[in-house]
């Protein structure tokens, strides 16, 4: 195996991880949006808080394995490259602000007894459209870096296929947004 082979390997490793912890996120939010106490709304954001503080690594370890493999092979002034840099710069960038709007909602619950309801400011909040959105648009865009990376189209292809990337998850996060709160009632009945 060659080095650049190692370097490719290490970089789709980094990938696998960005989707694992993306995983977790994901749980941690969706208990969140049907939490009904503190209790449960601070053990989802725990969940979440567990898997969105290997993000920035995550992200620092794909940009020093893809500039490896872009310097033993490829060319900086490849649009690809640079797309996909600007891309993972987004990806930290939306990832850090939904961090900060967690940290508030836990600011929120700290000194509540663990079985209070939520107050429907709170649900408000932590269920906002534009939350939603962001959550869902994330691991879209990733996907479109992927697909990036993958056909190394020219700029406006590149641009082209991360915008639209970005534009599902985003109309699919809106989309969730918009549909009413489950009842636990409601869970217990769909399983
Ligand atoms: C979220 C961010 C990223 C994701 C999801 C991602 C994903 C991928 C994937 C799936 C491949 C395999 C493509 C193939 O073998 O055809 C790849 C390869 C590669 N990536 Fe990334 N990457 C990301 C960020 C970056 C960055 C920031 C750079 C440059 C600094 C970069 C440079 C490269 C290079 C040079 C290759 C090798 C292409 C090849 O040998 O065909 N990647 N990446």
């Amino acid at each position: 195996m060659s080095w650049y082979n190692l370097g490719l390997f290490l970089h789709l490793g980094c990938v696998v991880a960005a989707f694992w912890f993306a995983a977790q996120i994901h749980v941690g939010m969706e208990r969140l949006w049907s939490a009904d106490t503190s209790g449960q709304a601070l053990q989802a954001l725990d969940l979440t808080h567990s898997g969105a503080r290997w993000m920035p690594w995550i992200g620092l370890a794909l940009l020093l394995t893809g500039a490896y493999l872009t310097q033993s092979r490829w060319n900086w002034a490849l649009p690809w490259i640079s797309i996909s840099i600007v891309g993972l710069i987004a990806l930290e960038g939306f990832g850090g602000a939904s961090g900060k709007g967690r940290r508030k909602l836990r600011q929120r619950l700290q000194g509540q007894p663990l079985n209070a309801p939520l107050a429907p400011e709170f649900v408000a909040a932590a269920r906002g459209p534009l939350a939603r959105t962001v959550h869902f648009m994330l691991p879209l865009l990733t996907v479109g870096i992927m697909l990036v990376m993958v056909t190394k189209p020219g700029a406006l292809g590149g641009v082209i296929e991360l915008v639209v990337a970005a534009a599902i998850g985003a109309a699919w996060g809106s989309r969730r947004s918009l549909s009413p709160r489950r009842e636990p009632h409601e869970e217990i009945a769909r399983s």
